[in-house]
């Protein structure tokens, strides 16, 4: 039997870091959660707060640490970060978070850590991208949420839309986790069927979709000043897929060399995901038109990258 002791780091400890905590001792085994934030009360506040959820689901071992901690962790999760103020675009909090990945991402790579980063602090293709660039790590070995929570916001559309049930929606966004979020319309599938064979796809059917997806984060935020549930899912989702080496087919922000005709940034995109991080990127089919648009994107995204 396997007796490696299963340990997740998690930097940063505000509504995504502990909503994601919450979630990943819930459904997923672990050995040992250890929570780094520089607000050390709230920390160890939230560790005595999900001790008892421990206590009602397994018994893994919650503490507050430091970056050295990380040195024999699985994987480091960073959801630090300047969060969006209500108006504010993802693409806008570059510099400020830049800064901070920085001053995590070193420290945790001279502890001797050895294991998967995942990324949810935004603008998240960057800022993983740059945690890569910053580590030196392999590039599968470093994975970003990307547009997870976009396809969880696209299927609720459909799903409303069309009146059935979100687990009927087969669908993805791709691209940016933002404001260039690519939705392939062609491939939708809704109960196994085309999504043109169950509705009309005129360019205002489009619109009012791609509205919803991009526009969800922002309404969010203005109504209730943040948004944590759905990202922490996500980031429990490819945490367990990586730690029980899953091969699990997920929506994440992933390193790009070719696919989609884009190099060198990480970007939205179906991927495997297992042991050893992300095993493969699944290049998911696109109209010419998107994948023009994802490229060109892509060009403003890795300058923006190259300058920060
Ligand atoms: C959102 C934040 C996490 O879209 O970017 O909810």
């Amino acid at each position: 039997m396997d007796k490696k002791q299963r340990k997740v780091v998690i930097v940063g400890d505000g509504s995504v870091g502990s909503s994601f905590a919450f979630s990943l001792i819930q459904n997923c085994a672990l050995d040992e959660l250890v929570i780094v934030d520089l607000v050390k009360e709230h920390a160890e506040g939230d560790v005595k707060d999900l001790e008892d959820v421990a206590a009602f689901t397994n018994a893994t071992k919650i503490h507050t640490g430091e970056y050295a901690d990380a040195h024999d962790a699985d994987i480091v999760i960073i959801t630090a970060g300047v969060p969006r103020k209500p108006g504010e675009s993802r693409l806008d909090l570059i510099n400020r978070n830049t800064k901070i990945l920085e001053s995590i991402v070193k420290p945790v790579v001279a502890s001797g850590f050895n294991g998967c980063f995942i990324v949810s602090s935004n603008p998240v293709d960057i800022l993983t991208s740059m945690t890569q660039r910053l580590s030196g790590f392999p590039r599968n070995r470093v994975i970003g949420t990307g547009t997870s929570l976009d396809t969880a916001r696209l299927r609720v559309a459909l799903a409303q839309k069309l009146n059935v049930p979100t687990t009927a929606v087969d669908a993805a966004v791709l691209g940016e986790h933002g404001d260039s979020s690519i939705v392939n319309f062609d491939e939708i599938m809704i109960n196994d069927q085309p999504l043109a064979e169950v509705t009309t796809v005129d360019d205002q059917f489009k619109a009012e979709i791609e509205q919803a997806v991009r526009g969800k984060g922002g309404q969010i935020i203005k109504q209730k000043g943040a948004t944590f549930y759905g990202v922490a899912v996500s980031l429990m989702q490819i945490c367990r897929a990586i730690l029980n080496d899953e091969n699990a087919e997920l929506i994440v922000s992933a390193a790009l060399s070719g696919q989609y005709g884009i190099n060198d940034l990480y970007l939205g995109s179906p991927a495997i995901i297992n042991r050893n991080g992300l095993q493969k990127v699944i290049e998911a089919d696109l109209s010419d038109d998107e994948r023009a648009r994802m490229q060109h994107f892509a060009a403003k995204m890795l300058a923006m990258l190259n300058a920060a």
